[in-house]
């Protein structure tokens, strides 16, 4: 392995510093028309609320968790469930923790009861192909749930069994996923861009004996063979001794994908059951079709009421471990919190269409496609596609026709949009958008204006969210209606959320100040777990700075108390708002024959935010040339998937390292952007070896 531990409290940390002379304080006030009818309408009403969110965490919480039906109502002592500092003992966070309630019941049956909206519009999905779409009402959606909880049941799935999910953007997702909630099943969601390898790890880690699946998907005009990625997937399982009994599998191609399949895997297709199924390899022992079994399926489904604090899912997510790990989170708190985030960060109103373009394999998908919207009976449009096609203008085209006024999307959809044009906006009559929100990375100011003025035509608010697949939710972000907002902050934090700048030794810093980016207390939508891992959950969070969860970012708080997050502190990177782990690509390169050690860093990018930047050590008698650069590239699309192959490979004879052998990241991440300013080198072993990394950087550079 490439010289890493398993400890993420030996990663060691570094800080990206903000350029204070290119940041501005200008202030962008929401519009009138906005605060007027928002539900928080100015900044001094967000610092009440937000004061007592502080003060009264508890009674700010059970106020809004009022909205949700609670089988059974939690204790007053349940409330107050948590342990966050530990040298206090074992972390444990638990919020409404002797209560019952089921997830799926609360934003389906109880928002069609509560509020009439069995007719209201829960998706309206579209397509890949422009011409392609559907309407699903509640309603439907809560039959189409019911009949799938029962094809789960019939399938043996039981309360606490992980399911596997391996879909395109399709509503047959969400309705696997609250299918599963339904009867109080786990489900796993992994991002149809993952590879065979990486589904194989995160269901022999979360021993998920069923996988949801569909035939494959069009992504543009690529085509995502995502059956036989999940065969290969099964195949791999069953390499390391587990076996998966069921495949669940959706058409959403069918003859799409029969005539796309090409000869080399028609060629290997060994044992067609049928005529329907000629050219899709088919194991009649464990595949079954999603609209076979759901054809018998009953429509009525009596929900599994759960312990509030009962995982709902899990999600894998990179850290700064070789291995990802499953982030676990429950139905009680997360409801709470994700039903909050979504009302007051998007300023959610009944009339509002709001649209997320996340793939719900991540989690702003889960928490903003699926959980967040139902549980304010919001109508959501879905999207399967991809922001270029048929061309560069399909956001705004989407925008339009469904008169889409909430809006949320990544800095690098934003980024990469731009780069086409403002005509491809302005040919589209956007003028229903009142919020453009962004997650997933820094905004860049630039990006941020041409937003705000080309997209929102000055007239938008822009949430810009910070959060993580740990937070569940919203941690810090500007109030529509509330904040003024400063181009590429993420403005203050969100109520209940007391984040706080420590320094290396973990003393708070006060005032205007950069740092490690802390959160104090617990807040309803945190994480509680690592899948088996408990232990491994304290460390990563909670062992560095003590008393607090860290986020693993910096961050710098101006003298107005805009946060303003600078990227990560650790070894993760962010690549078009994808979260990778360095060490994960460095596993995956020294897995190759003629890799010796590898060590991989971030290298800022103009579209992308960042991308990853590899330093390959070669055996004796390897030949570093194009055929192996693509040969590794390749690999780490195998290993990982296509949205982590390494952007720059260089070959270095040796890697700077400590006397003890630590790899000395901070001189690398210095080379990628040829600043020779490399601070003290006293520690390194062997200061030749930097002279070597700065003459081998690629030309082009
Ligand atoms: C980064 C995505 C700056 C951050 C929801 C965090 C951001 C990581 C922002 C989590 C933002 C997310 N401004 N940075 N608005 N939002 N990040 O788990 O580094 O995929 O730690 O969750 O994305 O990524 P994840």
């Amino acid at each position: 392995m490439a010289q890493k531990s398993d400890q993420s409290n030996e990663v060691e940390l570094h800080l990206e510093h903000v350029d204070k002379a290119h940041i501005s304080h200008e202030l962008f006030h929401p519009d009138p028309s906005i605060s007027a009818h928002a539900h928080v309408s100015s900044l001094k009403q967000y610092q009440e609320l937000h004061h007592r969110s502080l003060v009264n965490p508890v009674g700010f919480w059970t106020e809004l968790a009022k909205e949700f039906y609670w089988k059974r109502h939690w204790s007053s002592t349940a409330l107050s469930c948590w342990n966050f500092d530990r040298r206090a003992g074992k972390i444990s966070i638990g919020w409404f923790t002797d209560a019952k309630t089921n997830i799926c019941y609360n934003v389906l049956d109880y928002q069609i009861k509560k509020k009439n909206a069995g007719d209201r519009v829960a998706y309206y999905w579209e397509g890949n192909d422009p011409d392609d779409s559907r309407v699903v009402t509640y309603a439907e959606l809560l039959k189409e749930v019911c009949k799938f909880a029962n094809v789960l049941k019939a399938q043996g799935v039981k309360r606490g069994d992980r399911v596997a999910i391996y879909m395109p953007m399709v509503i047959e997702l969400v309705v696997a996923m609250l299918g599963c909630a339904r009867i109080g099943a786990v489900h796993s969601v992994v991002f149809g861009g993952f590879s065979a390898d990486s589904l194989a790890d995160r269901m022999f880690d979360a021993t998920s004996e069923i996988l949801i699946t569909a035939d494959g998907v069009f992504r543009g005009t690529k085509l995502i063979n995502l059956k036989s990625i999940a065969d290969s997937a099964v195949a791999k399982c069953k390499d390391k001794g587990f076996e998966v009994k069921r495949l669940i599998v959706y058409k959403n191609l069918g003859d799409k994908l029969t005539a796309h399949l090409d000869a080399d895997t028609l060629a290997g297709d060994k044992s067609p059951p049928s005529k329907r199924v000629r050219q899709l390899s088919w194991d009649s022992h464990i595949d079954v079709w999603w609209h076979e079994v759901m054809s018998t399926a009953s429509d009525e489904c009596e929900p599994v009421w759960v312990n509030a604090e009962e995982p709902l899912f899990m999600l894998y997510t990179s850290g700064s471990t070789g291995k990802p790990k499953g982030v676990v989170h429950t139905s009680g708190g997360y409801l709470v919190y994700t039903a909050t985030t979504f009302k007051y960060s998007f300023d959610y109103h009944p009339e509002d269409i709001f649209w997320c373009t996340a793939d719900i394999g991540w989690i702003t998908g889960h928490s903003y496609i699926t959980y967040g919207p139902l549980a304010n009976a919001a109508t959501s449009v879905m999207f399967e596609g991809v922001p270029t096609y048929p061309g560069p203008d399909r956001f705004w085209a989407i925008v339009a026709k469904y008169r889409v006024s909430k809006f949320y999307t990544a800095p690098t959809a934003i980024r990469a949009l731009r780069k086409f044009g403002d005509d491809h906006v302005k040919k589209h009559d956007i003028s229903c958008l009142k919020v453009i929100g962004t997650v997933g990375e820094p905004i860049n100011p630039d990006a941020w204006h041409w937003y705000y003025e080309v997209v929102g035509n000055k007239k938008c608010s822009i949430p810009d969210t910070y959060w993580q697949t740990e937070t569940g939710g919203h941690m810090i972000t500007p109030l529509p209606g509330a904040t003024p907002m400063k181009a590429g902050s993420a403005g203050f934090p969100f109520f209940g959320v007391v984040p706080i700048l420590v320094d290396k030794q973990g003393e708070e810093l006060r005032g205007e100040t950069e740092g490690y980016l802390c959160i104090k207390q617990p807040w309803p939508g945190i994480m509680r777990t690592v899948y088996g891992d408990h232990e491994r959950f304290e460390q990563i969070y909670f062992d560095r700075f003590k008393g607090y969860y860290f986020t693993g970012d910096g961050a710098y708080r101006d003298k107005d108390g805009y946060y303003w997050i600078t990227g990560r502190a650790d070894d993760v990177i962010n690549v078009s708002g994808h979260r990778i782990g360095t060490a994960e690509v460095e596993s995956a390169l020294v897995a190759h024959p003629a890799v010796v050690e590898a060590a991989v860093v971030g290298k800022p990018d103009d579209e992308k935010g960042e991308v990853t930047y590899c330093f390959v050590t070669l055996h004796d008698g390897a030949v570093f040339n194009d055929a192996l650069v693509e040969d590794l590239k390749e690999q780490v699309r195998l290993k990982i998937g296509r949205f982590a192959a390494p952007h720059v490979i260089q070959n270095t004879p040796a890697l700077p390292k400590t006397r003890s052998g630590k790899i000395m990241r901070r001189i690398l991440r210095r080379v990628v952007r040829n600043d020779h300013d490399l601070g003290d080198v006293s520690t390194l072993a062997d200061s030749s070896v930097i002279e070597q990394l700065f003459a081998n950087r690629p030309e082009q550079l």
